[in-house]
């Protein structure tokens, strides 16, 4: 099975997001596995008129609340089935654009160049950092931020089909990873879970030089 194909069954199990959260807001962005829980948008900094690039964007809710505050959102996904799931929630908001693509693929065909990449449980999870981020630098514009989160090492079983191809480090790793290839002002920190959980969820910041 190819991994579009895999990640195709992946969605077909997965749930649309509740259509406002604990706040009373339609669109949000989320790090963490656990609703209404851990930072927002702040880490990313100023988002509007500024290009955005989210690498496995699913159904686009994260990016779709970037384009809400302004943000000219590019959401790349493998399977592709998320581009209509995508397009069918957000499609009414303007500057966004969902594309079903590898992540290297897309960085490799395009000529674009972002203020702000970014990936949820994403494609950052699931691609060699070896070929994804030499690919992340080459469009991020100069001082553009990169950010990720994922479940922290061995405390999560990979989706179904998609055993043995994730790339998830500790922070320690991550940090000699972002800073072997360029980037500067790395931050990565386990965020604790919410209360009767005991999972957290890595967050991972960095600046391209
Ligand atoms: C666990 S889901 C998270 C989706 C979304 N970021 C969210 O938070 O709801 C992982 C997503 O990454 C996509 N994905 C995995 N590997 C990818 C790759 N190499 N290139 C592009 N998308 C990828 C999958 O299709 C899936 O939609």
């Amino acid at each position: 099975m190819s991994s579009a194909e895999a990640w195709e069954r992946f969605a077909a199990g997965s749930r649309p997001r509740r259509s406002v959260n604990a706040r009373g807001e339609k669109t949000w962005l989320n790090w963490t596995q656990y609703p209404d829980h851990g930072p927002a948008e702040e880490i990313l900094g100023p988002l509007a008129g500024r290009r955005v690039l989210e690498l496995g964007s699913g159904g686009g809710d994260n990016l779709a609340h970037l384009a809400a505050l302004g943000a000219l959102g590019t959401g790349v996904d493998i399977a592709p089935s998320r581009k209509a799931a995508a397009e069918g929630r957000w499609g009414h908001l303007p500057g966004l654009d969902f594309r079903t693509a590898e992540a290297v693929d897309f960085l490799d065909g395009t000529a674009e160049t972002f203020d702000v990449v970014l990936s949820v449980f994403g494609a950052v999870w699931f691609t060699d950092p070896g070929r994804l981020l030499p690919a992340v630098r080459a469009h991020l514009a100069p001082g553009g931020v990169l950010a990720f989160s994922h479940a922290p090492p061995a405390s999560r079983k990979p989706p179904p089909g998609n055993s043995g191809i994730r790339h998830d480090h500790t922070p320690a790793e991550w940090r000699a990873i972002l800073g072997g290839h360029g980037f500067r002002e790395v931050s990565v920190t386990v965020l604790a879970p919410p209360a009767g959980e005991t999972v957290g969820t890595l967050l991972a910041r960095a600046v391209a030089g």
